[in-house]
Order: C-alpha cells, then sequence, then structure tokens
C-alpha cells in the first residue's frame, strides 16, 4: 500500500502557518489528491481534551514537564488515531504544528534538554517523521506586529514573553539547519502570494518525488 505524504507547517506564533494553510486547502479541494488537514494539540477526542487542559488560562501552575508531556501525549493519541491510518490509505496529511513546534518552544524556548524532548518525539510517535517540513522564518518584530493586528483571544499559551519566543525562533532555525532535507525555510516576511508560490514549488517537488516513498 502506498504510503501518503506527511507535512508539517511550522513556525512561530504570527509567521502566517494557518494563513498558508488555507491557500493549500482550497488548491488541493481542486486537485484529486486526497488529504487530511490537522492542527495540534487536538483532532481526537482525547487530544482535544488535554487541548482545553493546555490553554485553559486557569492553568498558570502548569510545570514546564507537565507542558511537555501534555503535547506529547495529545501527538501520540493524534498519530495512532489520525495520521497512521490516513497515511496508509495513502492520503496527504498536512500539520498545522508538529513534533519541531516542542523542540522548539519546549525545549530551545524553555531552555530544556533538546536532545531528550527529541527522543520523547519519537517516542510519542513511534518514529513517524514528516516527508516535508516547512518553516516559516520571520522576525520577531513582524510577528507580533501581526499578531496585534490579528482580532485573537489569548490563551495560556500567548502570554510568553518576546524574549521565549526569539528563543524559539533561533530554535526553529538549528532544527531547520540539522534538517536541511526534510525542513524548507521560507521566508515568512513576503506577501502572501509570495510565501505560497515558494511553498507550492517545494510541494509539488515532493509530490514528484513521492512516488518513491
Ligand atoms: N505574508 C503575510 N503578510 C502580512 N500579513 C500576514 C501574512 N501572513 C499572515 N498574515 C496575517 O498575520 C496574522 C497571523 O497569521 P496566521 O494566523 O496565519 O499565523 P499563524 O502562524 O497561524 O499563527 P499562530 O501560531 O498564532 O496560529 C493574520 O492576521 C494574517 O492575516
Ligand atoms: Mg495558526
Amino acid at each position: 500500500m502506498k504510503k501518503g505524504l506527511f507535512i508539517t507547517f511550522e513556525g512561530i506564533d504570527g509567521s502566517g502557518k494557518s494563513t498558508q494553510l488555507e491557500l493549500l486547502k482550497e488548491d488541493l479541494n481542486k486537485s484529486k489528491i486526497d488529504f487530511l488537514i490537522i492542527r495540534e494539540p487536538g483532532g481526537t477526542l482525547i487530544s482535544e481534551q488535554i487541548r482545553q487542559i493546555l490553554l485553559d488560562g486557569k492553568n498558570q501552575e502548569m510545570t514546564p514537564e507537565t507542558e511537555l508531556l501534555l503535547f506529547e501525549a495529545a501527538r501520540a493519541q493524534l498519530v495512532d488515531q489520525v495520521v497512521f491510518p490516513a497515511l496508509n490509505e495513502g492520503k496527504m496529511v498536512i500539520s498545522d504544528r508538529f513534533f519541531d513546534s516542542t523542540t522548539a518552544y519546549q525545549g530551545f524556548g524553555r531552555n530544556k534538554d533538546v536532545e531528550f524532548i527529541q527522543k520523547l518525539n519519537t517516542f510519542a510517535t513511534k518514529d513517524l517523521m514528516p516527508d516535508l517540513t516547512f518553516y516559516f522564518d520571520i522576525s520577531l518584530n513582524t510577528a507580533l506586529k501581526r499578531l496585534n493586528a490579528r482580532k485573537h483571544k489569548s490563551d495560556r499559551l500567548d502570554v510568553e514573553g518576546e524574549n521565549f519566543l526569539e528563543k524559539t525562533r533561533q530554535g526553529y532555525l538549528q532544527i531547520a539547519a540539522s534538517d536541511k532535507n526534510r525542513v524548507k525555510i521560507i521566508n515568512a516576511e513576503q506577501t502572501v502570494d509570495e510565501v505560497y508560490k515558494e511553498l507550492k514549488a517545494y510541494l509539488i517537488q515532493a509530490i514528484e518525488l513521492g512516488g518513491n516513498i
């Protein structure tokens, strides 16, 4: 059975992941490609319950360790119940955030043991690795400007300082540098259309190569 392509979108808050995913969804709807779009944390009954705990503003006393393990627990459930079955059916699965978010935010952002977190990622996902990851790189300045302009509710994870987000961005850049084949850095400071054009070029390339996966 042909395995579908697994694609993940990564980047700090306000880098444009959801905006780009909407554009891709429109294109995929017009194509013959069978696809599934998911976002983390969430996507199963259990994972959505965990999401509520993670986002709940009342949970201020949550320790970094608890937070890390909850993200991994939500992911483990999602991969087992949703991602593997879809890929095995040959579907393309696209996820708004995946384990690089945990490495970047909970590892680099919070100064925790990055190698250990990467092992946890592997454990939670039973070695599932995205075929292609788009990392939308953006300066903190631009990201904050966009977030301020966006009408959005703030949750527990939104109230982090700028220093945390800068460390997270640097973490993403390190992840991308250490896995150049998988992680494509896209300059997310460009216009929405320019960003999408770059993304699509990489995607077409991956779909063409996908026959060999
Ligand atoms: N290339 C762009 N140029 C200007 N504004 C943009 C661009 N891409 C997205 N935006 C705007 O910036 C805001 C943040 O974008 P978006 O919600 O897609 O980011 P995100 O990466 O999904 O953020 P989060 O991690 O918080 O979900 C939105 O208001 C969106 O319309
Ligand atoms: Mg988003």
